[in-house]
């Protein structure tokens, strides 16, 4: 018998190989209990394989069966970017809207993009997005039910969300919480939200609090074949299986898990180099780039179906893993890894670290070969290194730089941050360290109480705390729309200058053409005032340039939004304010004060050039690498502050330097710098 998932119905035209009527989704089965649930009960969770229609389907039935009528909005949360903006445009699609109509009834909201209106019904947001808006609606008042999706996957925003809502729940009993869960957590999430000192929540007790509700899909068989000899290079040993799969496998489209970008451009690299040997007359193989930092046109390239004769080969971060749904697949590579992050409290330094996969992980990335009939997977490890990982992911709350997410806790009213009900409690060397970072800011005093306005104003912009307050201090150093532009190039993260066509040595021709010898600060500065200067419009131009054009609109957009956040806190572009040194500034060019201003936020983050071209830090501890898009890349410096600090691969880069001066650091941050010594 035919399983109702095979069918394929084509519907108006509309992606007709991958529109499927959502009634055959598995989730359908489960609609009316799960309406029922969510009118009896505070918390649903809800458990189903990926592909099972959770994501699309849960708001479409709240908003049908009028959860929306009295003009309230259904949230769902995502850990992922991409997948809000996805997921929004695929809901909309479902509902009858043409692409244009989306952020009417359904929109997405994630930083610095909001596409919703004042229609907006169900909303896509990333689940920072959603901590953010408490700040100005604490009690989520807009929203009658808020969908916690992925929450297993443990990200740092959605742990502190379910802890607010949690909260939120005492005040607002008729709210509605859906958490969506792998099996592993879900129990584990019902009891956070049941434990309690009185063991009420909403007056109502354990067992009238919520309930599970476990969708059963229709998984087909997945055969998983293991190494017998771990490999030593698992991108060569994908790229083999990729090729071993097309010549011997029948059709089929595979899904191939690497851990970044880099890995994921040399695999294709290596796998369009090698199609040629086929010859001319076979099918053909298609590779396709997934990862966080692919522009939305680019990533809507792999849910697109393959032409004919054609098997497509996705290569992959842990994106598809579980948020985002690809059709077709039947074969699954998975290379056992993830990078994830990992901050060093001690060093105050980000780590990306390669680490081996959990259990959870593997048998997701397994199951996705299975969603529309029986599939493959092949583990490129043995099958004695699967037994020993992990069962599941370590928590983000528990490997990251805590300081963002408390100064927004502080502002939220949450004074005991140590006693807060963490989901699961990080380590108090996170703790400390944030506090330690917040308190040399100024956002909070000795007591540890939040500065006004100061702290205030820093939780209030949506920057992280360094930046924030460098942008809040610039008008002391009549700066403002200078600041205002580089803080809004520092959020695009390195995607300014692009290759076209590859042709790297245009694009460094092109950066020394806007190079500015003070740093990257101003080099990007330089960049969006010629820009803006020819005519903001022009794509050409940006080109002939080596510049992102895309990059360099949001960079306005988000220019924009940063300024009307200012405004908000009556904060004039305009602004200039007279501090202590008055005077003395005034005597200073602009260079040097937008670099004495980046030193008031970015003190922390100081290194030396040493005369090798490599930095170290303050303390001669660490050596730091220049990284290759900076300036200082090939010129010298003296002492600079830097943004960002990742290491990856044994080496620990800083991106975008300024140079200051080492009597400015004494000058604007003398308790860190007495008490850290040099
Ligand atoms: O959330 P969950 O993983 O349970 O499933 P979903 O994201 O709601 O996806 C349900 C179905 O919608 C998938 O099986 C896909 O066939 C389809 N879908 C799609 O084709 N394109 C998207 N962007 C999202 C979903
Ligand atoms: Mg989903």
């Amino acid at each position: 018998m035919a399983e109702k998932d095979d069918i394929e119905v084509s519907e108006a035209g509309l992606f007709p190989a991958l529109y499927k009527p959502p009634g055959l989704l598995p989730i359908a089965q489960l609609k009316d209990a799960l309406l029922y649930t969510a009118e009896t009960y505070p918390v649903t969770i809800i458990v189903g394989e990926t592909g099972s229609g959770k994501t699309t389907q849960i708001p479409q039935f709240l908003h049908k069966s009028g959860w929306t009528s009295d003009g309230s909005v259904v949230a769902v949360t995502q850990p992922r970017r991409i997948a809000a903006t996805s997921v929004a445009a695929r809901v909309a699609e479902e509902m009858g809207f043409f692409p244009g109509q989306l952020g009417q009834e359904v929109g997405y909201s994630i930083r610095f993009e909001d596409v919703t209106s004042a229609k907006t019904q169900i909303k896509f947001m990333t689940d920072g997005l959603l901590l953010r808006e408490m700040l100005v609606d604490p009690l989520l008042k807009r929203y009658s039910v808020i969908m916690v999706d992925e929450a297993h996957e443990r990200s740092l925003s959605s742990d502190i969300l379910l802890s607010l809502l949690k909260k939120i729940l005492r005040k607002r009993p008729e709210l509605r919480v859906i958490v969506s869960s792998a099996t592993i957590e879900a129990q584990k999430f019902l009891d956070f939200f049941a434990s309690d000192e009185d063991g009420k929540v909403g007056g109502k007790t354990k067992n009238e609090l919520g309930r599970i509700i476990t969708i059963q899909g229709r998984v087909h068989p997945v055969d998983i074949q293991y190494l017998v000899e771990p490999t030593a290079d698992y991108v060569e040993t994908a790229v083999q299986t990729v090729m071993d799969i097309h010549s011997t496998e029948d059709k089929g489209d595979i899904l191939l898990f690497l851990t970044g970008r880099e890995e994921i451009n040399d695999a294709i690299d290596k796998i369009t180099d090698r199609i040629v040997d086929f010859g001319p007359s076979s099918q053909t193989l298609q590779p396709l780039p997934l990862y966080a930092g692919l522009d939305t046109e680019q990533q809507q390239f792999v849910f697109e179906p393959a032409p004919e004769n054609t098997r497509k080969v996705i290569v992959s971060t842990n994106i598809a893993e579980a948020s985002v749904t690809i059709d077709g697949i039947a074969y699954v590579i998975d290379c056992g890894f993830v990078k994830l992050r990992n901050y060093d409290p001690s060093l105050g330094i980000e780590r990306l670290n390669v680490c081996p996969v959990s259990k959870a992980s593997a048998t997701q990335r397994a199951g996705r070969a299975g969603r529309t009939r029986p599939g493959k997977c092949f583990r490129l490890y043995t099958e004695s290194a699967f037994a020993d990982l992990p069962e599941t992911t370590f928590p983000e709350i528990q490997r990251s730089d805590l300081a963002p997410v408390i100064l927004q806790l502080m502002n939220l009213g949450i004074t005991n941050v140590v006693r807060f009900d963490f989901l699961s409690p990080p380590p108090s060397k996170l703790l400390i360290r944030a506090m330690d970072t917040l308190h040399s800011l100024g956002a909070i005093d000795e007591y540890a109480r939040l500065t006004r306005p100061l702290g205030t104003r820093m939780a209030e912009l949506p920057l992280e705390p360094m930046l924030a307050k460098t942008l809040l201090n610039a008008p002391y150093f009549a700066c403002l729309p200078e600041m205002l532009t580089i803080a809004s190039m520092m959020t695009l993260q390195g995607t300014v200058f692009v290759s076209h066509d590859g042709n790297k040595k245009q694009e460094d021709k092109a950066k020394r053409r806007f190079a500015v010898a003070e740093g990257d600060h101003m080099t990007l500065y330089n960049v969006y005032e010629s820009f803006i200067s020819h005519g903001k419009k022009d794509a050409q131009w940006c080109r002939e340039n080596s510049l992102n054009f895309k990059a360099l609109v949001k960079a306005m957009s988000v220019r924009k939004q940063l300024r009307n956040h200012l405004e908000r806190l009556g904060i004039a572009e305009t602004a200039t304010f007279d501090g202590p040194d008055a005077a003395k500034l005034r005597g200073m060019n602009l260079v040097e004060r937008v670099r004495r201003c980046l030193t008031t936020g970015f003190f922390a983050h100081a290194a030396r050039m040493k005369s090798d071209g490599t930095f170290t830090t303050p303390k001669g501890d660490v050596t730091l690498w220049v990284h290759p898009s900076s300036i200082f890349f090939h010129r010298k410096a003296d002492w600079v502050i830097y943004h960002e600090i990742m290491e990856t691969r044994d080496k620990t880069y800083i991106r975008d330097l300024t140079t200051v001066e080492i009597d400015w650091l004494t000058e604007y941050a003398p308790s860190y710098y007495r008490t850290k010594g040099k």
